[in-house]
């Protein structure tokens, strides 16, 4: 039976570049989806940036940059590192986006059509000097039990006193330093409480299979709450100033709590790429439809997945729940937590940039993987042992071992141990019969270990019957046949089990090893493996091509690469020698203070347009986007750019320099460029994920 399967993963804030947990959770999801297209099943595997909430409206303030332009600048990042570890998600979206505000939007005035959202006037800390409201995490003050400065408003560090941030003394705000007070507010709430969502959630969270059993309870805990707790009803607006989503139908600015768009953003991600491929987005999310809905995330978004997000699907009365939320533990670096936030150990943009092969991750954190919600760690050592030893010492081997006999002594063609009558290899060929079978049979097993997520039990059997063929070879030792002119079709029987096993090797890897598997794939000379291939053999006299090595090893120096800490900065050690002053360039050679350097405010710029200026031979008039506001500057750069190839890209202005008066117009700043003794000049450019309006200094 063909299964249709809309997979998500999480939504990452747009706050930042991914982390080696992101890539984590990617991964994961890329292989079961991977998996589920070789049996020929119809999978959607949609993402998105999360890019609403606070936070992200103060990262790009603080970037100097409108929470737009900050979020797009984040979003321009991300296919470096998707395409980089060859993680293919049908669509990439935002929920900053039209379909979400719609969608968002329209759930909302279902769930208040149902009667389950009410609003209700709370009392909240607001900071006056920034003119809002702040969450938790933005206040401080005196610990109110030892008097500890500067303790968050939940717990406190020094005497590890629980209370709440109403009763810290002298509380400030983080965001600017003030005393904040209480403020009344109007909020619009869910009615989480309501006898029908417990009823509901109950069942959702019960149907057997749908969670795994810790992610159940956990989920059952909060429905049922502890010390006679209440599931509390749920605060989903927010004042401004925020960015979000509008609170649909009233006079107010008021916004929806980003917890309540993000989720929606996997059907805003979905329903954008419905339309741009002719693909009926309801035949996927309405009830009762065929579609089977699962969400991969990670440990700490349970509550939000399994408690909030079903309800309001349900009693939308318009959508289906989802069918399964698949839970993963987190990721830290050799035995070290890493923080959500600070995302330290690997950063995967080096890892890449160092050369390191992404099908190595991809093997190592697939071999740690199981099904169950449990942390797991990234050990340099055994990163090195596991691909060293088993990904390239078990299963590249075979091929290095088998194909460069077929190819030198036989044209490559194989020999099928059922068409070969040669009565010296029938020992031989009873052998590679049942090596070959073997091989095959497991094809259940690794496919129930796959779909469950069991990656690691998975290659685990992959490695055994690599050993297998390995063992096959060893105790045929093709080398020796080489030798023996009576030996020939032994030996071409030999390789072509070897490789006809390899081949089977390659499609059981090939969910976790795509791009290897590809380049197996032309080397065999076969159409891309599905999973029912592991039930045929290749074709008698079917001719392979000529074997390249496809995969290297890790080397020592890679991995103290990847984790050498980046160099201080040079100012900081020894100074550097000072360069001699350059002729003509007005360098005098007197150090200036950093308060001087201060004075010149850098700034990166996206080149909106870039035009030729009528009679101007070295000019050319360039428009600037510097994140909220627009500039034209006059730049001598013609012999160098046609200004046609400079359009949106990034650069860096002065962007206090005393606007100057121009033969030819106005010249609002100075854009920065390199040249040397030589012929050229050298646009200064960011390095990716700069905002235009960022400082630089
Ligand atoms: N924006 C929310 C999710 C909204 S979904 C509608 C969010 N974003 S996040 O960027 O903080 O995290 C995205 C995913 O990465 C989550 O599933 C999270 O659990 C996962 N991880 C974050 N750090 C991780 C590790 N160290 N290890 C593994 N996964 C981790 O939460
Ligand atoms: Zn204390």
């Amino acid at each position: 039976m063909k299964r249709r399967i809309f997979v998500t993963t999480a939504l990452p804030y747009a706050n930042g570049p991914f982390h080696i947990g992101h890539i984590m959770e990617y991964i994961q999801a890329d292989i079961w989806v991977r998996f589920q297209r070789m049996q020929g099943h119809e999978v959607l595997f949609i993402c998105a940036d999360d890019a609403h909430g606070a936070p992200i409206m103060l990262a790009a303030e603080k970037a100097g940059s409108t929470p737009e332009a900050f979020v797009a600048g984040i979003a321009a990042g991300r296919k470096r590192y998707l395409d980089g570890f060859h993680i293919r998600h049908d669509n990439w979206h935002s929920t900053h986006s039209p379909e979400n505000t719609a969608l968002s939007q329209d759930l909302y005035r279902r769930l208040l059509a149902a009667g389950l959202i009410y609003t209700r006037q709370i009392e909240q800390f607001h900071d006056p000097v920034k003119g809002m409201f702040l969450a938790d995490r933005y206040i401080k003050g005196e610990c109110p039990n030892c008097g500890a400065k500067d303790q968050y408003g939940d717990a406190c560090e020094s005497c590890s006193s629980v209370y709440s941030p109403t009763q810290l003394r002298n509380p400030y705000s983080t965001l600017s330093g003030a005393a904040p007070v209480m403020k009344a507010s109007e909020h619009y709430f869910f009615r989480l409480s309501d006898p029908r969502c417990r009823e509901f959630l109950r069942r959702w969270i019960d149907e057997p299979g749908r969670l795994q059993p810790q992610v159940a309870n956990k989920a059952r805990e909060w429905l049922e709450g502890r010390d006679d707790q209440e599931l509390a009803d749920w605060d989903i607006s927010r004042d401004p100033p925020y960015f979000g989503i509008r609170i649909p139908d009233i006079p107010e600015e008021k916004y929806l709590y980003v917890w309540l768009d993000a989720p929606v953003g996997y059907f805003a991600s979905l329903k954008h790429y419905c339309e741009r491929s002719g693909l009926d987005f309801d035949a996927f999310v309405r009830p009762g439809s065929g579609t089977e809905m699962i969400h991969f995330i990670g440990k700490d978004i349970i509550y939000f997945h399994t408690l909030f997000w079903p309800a309001l699907l349900h009693f939308s009365g318009h959508y289906k729940t989802p069918d399964h939320v698949h839970v993963h533990g987190f990721i830290g670096v050799s035995g070290e937590k890493m923080s959500k936030s600070r995302g330290t150990g690997i950063d995967p943009l080096r890892y890449l940039e160092l050369g390191m092969n992404p099908e190595w991750l991809r093997y190592y954190l697939a071999a740690k993987l199981n099904a169950n919600v449990e942390d797991l760690d990234f050990n340099p050592g055994d990163f090195m042992a596991r691909v060293n030893s088993d990904l390239v010492g078990k299963y590249v081997n075979i091929a290095s071992r088998c194909a460069p006999f077929l190819q030198r002594r036989f044209g490559g063609r194989v020999l099928s141990p059922a068409g070969t009558h040669d009565p010296g290899t029938r020992m031989a060929v009873a052998r590679s019969g049942s090596l070959l079978r073997d091989t095959c049979a497991r094809s259940p097993a690794i496919r129930a270990f796959y779909d469950g997520r069991e990656y690691g039990k998975a290659l685990r059997e992959i490695m055994a019957l690599a050993d297998a063929v390995n063992q096959y070879i060893d105790e045929n030792k093709p080398w020796e046949l080489a030798k023996l002119p009576e030996a020939e079709t032994r030996l071409q029987l030999v390789c072509s089990v070897g490789i006809d096993a390899f081949r089977v090797l390659t499609l059981y890897l090939k969910p976790v090893l795509p791009k290897l598997a590809a380049d197996v794939e032309a080397f065999l000379g076969i159409e891309p493996l599905q999973w029912a291939d592991a039930d045929r053999l290749l074709a008698p006299d079917h001719a392979i091509k000529p074997y390249e090595h496809v995969m290297a090893r890790v080397t020592e120096k890679q991995l103290d690469a990847l984790f050498e800490t980046p160099k201080e900065a040079p100012m900081r050690s020894a100074p550097p020698p000072r360069p001699s002053p350059v002729k003509g360039e007005g360098a005098t050679g007197a150090d200036i203070s950093i308060e001087d350097f201060n004075k010149i405010e850098l700034r990166v710029a996206r080149i909106v347009l870039a035009e030729h200026v009528e009679g101007a031979d070295k000019l050319l008039k360039i428009t600037l986007d510097l994140g909220n506001s627009t500039r034209t500057v006059f730049a001598g750069i013609k012999s160098a750019y046609d200004p046609a190839t400079l359009k949106d890209r990034l650069t860096v202005v002065v962007a206090n320099l005393a606007p100057r008066r121009m033969k030819f117009g106005l010249s609002e700043g100075m854009i920065l460029a390199a040249s040397g003794e030589g012929p050229g000049i050298f646009l200064l450019a960011p390095d990716s994920g700069a905002q235009p309006g960022m400082r630089v200094k």
